[in-house]
């Protein structure tokens, strides 16, 4: 079977409704017809300050949240990056055929960077996306579903993978996004001209996965709108609306033109009501699934170890060949 791999970083007390609909819905539909691999990145999230113990806990959370979201630890490795070593040994490597200049065009340290300035920023930060290029070059992978803003860091991966089959003999899969583009950027609440981010946006531009349902359906009723007052799609005019459109077709499984036709001749409020009562419900559950899983950390830690196996199994024989190809003697 082909492969499939993606991660989402535990640098927030809870995920948020970008990555849901933006990601873990693929990943989750994508499990089926793949061999899929899907980790957290905690070794991704130390390239900013940090808590060591809050990272601890949201890795946890982590892991329930992507369990509670559909991805299934018996069928799908689910694992903790830092669980396998080879995915930091294949990036120090790549590290050594990644130029300067073109690390320095990624956009998201430019972003990252921005609030403290590039000299205050880590190296970490900086290489970030060689490190995200061996988490996928690793497993082989085929497809990397993820939301828009990393398409430049799948881009990059292709490239790596292409200059070092070409220079040291065919040795990686050329990796393809997986980016559906209805979902592949959910726009802040509060902003709509930027996307759902837990480092950008604001408390009430975001919806968690673990907010109270409460204060979730706020949030979609007060969402910014657009001037004027019919309910149509039109991501350039009605930035507003177009997304609260996005998410209810996204969560409802139905088109923007039914969802369109429904509200036909009525106010934006009826539809962030009704938005927000099916975000509510979402995050009732969502919460409770989590929670639920969280209660038992043994079989959490049973499930991820169960999953750095499966990986590790995938894993090793690449580095091998990896480093094989790269003219290191083999360690007897
Ligand atoms: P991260 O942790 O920021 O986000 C996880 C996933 O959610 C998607 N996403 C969104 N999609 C739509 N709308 C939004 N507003 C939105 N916000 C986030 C992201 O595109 C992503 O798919 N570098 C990665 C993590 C990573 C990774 C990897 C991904 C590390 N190694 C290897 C794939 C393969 C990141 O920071 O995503």
């Amino acid at each position: 079977r082909p492969r499939v791999l993606s991660g989402a970083q535990p640098t927030a007390d809870s995920y948020h409704l970008g990555n849901y609909i933006g990601a873990f819905r693929q990943w989750v539909a994508l499990q089926d017809e793949f061999e899929a691999f899907y980790f957290i990145p905690d070794m991704h999230a130390i390239t900013v300050d940090y808590d060591p113990v809050q990272l601890r806990e949201r890795t946890y959370v982590a892991a329930a949240q992507l369990i509670a979201a559909g991805v299934d630890p018996e069928r799908s490795a689910l694992f903790v990056q830092s669980h396998v070593p080879e995915h930091a040994q294949l990036a120090w490597v790549l590290n050594g055929i990644t130029g300067f200049g073109e690390a320095s065009r990624m956009t998201q340290f430019k972003d990252k960077s921005a609030k403290t300035g590039a000299e205050s920023a880590s190296v970490g930060l900086f290489t970030y996306p060689i490190l995200m290029a061996a988490d996928i070059l690793i497993y082989q992978a085929d497809r990397v579903p993820v939301g828009e803003d990393q398409r430049q860091h799948v881009e990059l991966t292709r490239n790596l993978a292409q200059r070092f089959n070409h220079r040291f003999g065919e040795t990686f899969t050329v990796p393809e996004p997986h980016i559906v583009k209805d979902v592949a950027k959910i726009y802040d609440l509060q902003d709509p001209s930027g996307k759902m981010s837990k480092s950008f946006s604001s408390p009430t531009g975001v919806v968690n996965l673990m907010d109270d349902p409460k204060k979730a359906a706020k949030k979609i009723r007060s969402a910014v709108t657009d001037s004027g007052t019919d309910i149509r799609f039109d991501p350039e005019q009605k930035p507003g609306i177009s997304n609260l459109l996005t998410i209810y077709s996204a969560l409802t499984d139905r088109s923007v033109d039914d969802i369109v036709g429904e509200y036909a001749g009525q106010q934006y409020g009826h539809l962030k009501v009704a938005l927000a009562d099916i975000v509510a419900d979402l995050v009732a559950d969502f919460g409770d699934r989590t929670r639920e899983l969280l209660g038992d950390r043994a079989e959490l830690d049973r499930l991820l170890a169960l999953g750095a196996e499966r990986a590790r199994a995938v894993a090793a024989p690449t580095l091998e060949l990896v480093y094989e190809r790269s003219g290191f003697v083999k360690a007897k």
